[in-house]
């Protein structure tokens, strides 16, 4: 059998994480430092699979290819394929037809994180009979994804996406295996009622059609980070998985706590404190006496002067200079928040590029 490849979806309006979707796409956003389409790649990396296709949508998809570029310095190839408007999943894949030929293909949705990844998964797939192989999660809130119906024998025998009266708990996660078959029913495809062609009808062709589908369940976590609650939960996820490393520079008299990674040319300055799970990028400093909680991604090139973070995200080039408590908050790339007065109430944000915010 022919080497598998990879599909990552980059596309999409991020409209539910807006503001910070309006200067790029959601899946470069970082979770524990790190966009969340690169834990996709290392992931199909880490399974074998070094050919894979982005497809690319009409937010700033220009950033996209700036951060992978042809995927040489990552040890993968990549190509994009540009999508005009998001037509659905199916359509996305659809268009990497001559890209996958005739291997088998691994689809990922590059806003979505899988603990442990999918090398066993891969292996599963390429030594089965099967003709595609979905990945389920049982979930609290089924109607918000596509659903898997079982028969009494526990047969996988219908995929319904967003079913308003979902048939089980098993929801179908962003990560698919197929072998090129699925071409051939994505092209029998009508949009659905919100106007997508939906991967979901495409694999309920497939089994239609007598074609072999396979199922696997999700032994760790999964998720999907449509929201900003998403993210700073995946950035939870992540951090409590971290292993500590320190390679900045840390006064005396500072303390850190728990598990913590600290990037190079870092400063921390005395009496500061820091308690993990928490990362902190390169070329950051934070002053004396601020206090950096668990569950905090902090980035590179950021100024941490004054104040209290925690169980939050402050992208690179960020000032934070308050008298005040940050907490459940996602900050955006050159974005400076200072102190005018004496405010000791906690505030919430989730702010754009480039925001400046006077308290
Ligand atoms: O996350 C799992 C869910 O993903 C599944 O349970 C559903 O069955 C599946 O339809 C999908 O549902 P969503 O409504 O959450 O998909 P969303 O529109 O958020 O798109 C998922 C990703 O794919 C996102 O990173 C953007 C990208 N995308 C989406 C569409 C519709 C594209 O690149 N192009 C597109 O046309």
């Amino acid at each position: 059998m022919s080497l598998m490849k990879g599909i990552i979806l980059h596309g999409g309006h991020g409209t539910r994480l807006r503001p910070l979707t309006h200067t790029g796409p959601k899946q470069l956003i970082p979770v524990a430092n790190k966009p969340i389409s690169r834990y996709v790649l290392d992931d199909l990396k880490n399974s074998g699979i070094t050919d894979v296709t982005l497809v690319l949508g009409s937010t700033y998809p220009e950033k996209v290819k700036q951060y992978y570029g042809d995927g040489s310095n990552l040890n993968v190839k990549i190509k994009y394929q540009t999508q005009d408007a998001p037509r659905g999943i199916a359509h996305a894949i659809g268009l990497c037809e001559q890209q996958m030929g005739t291997s088998p293909f691994v689809v990922y949705l590059g806003d979505n994180l899988l603990k442990g990844g999918i090398n066993r998964l891969v292996e599963e797939f390429q030594t089965s009979n099967q003709d595609a192989m979905v990945l389920l999660c049982k979930v609290k809130e089924p109607q918000q994804f596509g659903v898997a119906k079982f028969n009494e024998d526990g047969k996988l025998t219908q995929l319904v996406e967003k079913p308003k009266d979902p048939p089980s708990n098993y929801a179908l996660t962003g990560i698919y295996f197929f072998k090129p078959i699925i071409f051939k029913m994505i092209k029998q495809l009508k949009p659905s009622w919100r106007g997508e062609l939906e991967i979901t009808d495409a694999i309920q062709k497939l089994l239609d059609d007598g074609y072999n589908l396979g199922h696997q369940i999700v032994e760790g976590w999964w998720k999907d980070t449509g929201t900003p609650e998403d993210i700073l939960e995946a950035n939870r996820l992540v951090l409590d998985e971290m292993k500590p490393k320190i390679e900045g520079k840390i006064e005396d008299d500072s303390s850190l706590q728990g598990r913590i990674t600290i990037g190079k040319n870092t400063t921390v300055r005395e009496k500061a404190l820091i308690r993990g799970p928490t990362i902190i990028g390169e070329n950051t400093t934070i002053e004396a006496n601020v206090y950096i909680g668990p569950y905090t991604s902090i980035g590179n090139n950021d100024i941490i002067k004054q104040g209290e973070i925690e169980n939050s995200i402050i992208m690179d080039h960020c000032t934070i200079n308050i008298k005040d408590r940050i907490t459940d908050s996602i900050i955006a790339p050159h974005s400076k928040i200072t102190s005018s007065k004496n405010t000791p109430h906690g505030k919430k944000f989730i702010i754009g590029e480039r925001t400046y915010i006077e308290l």
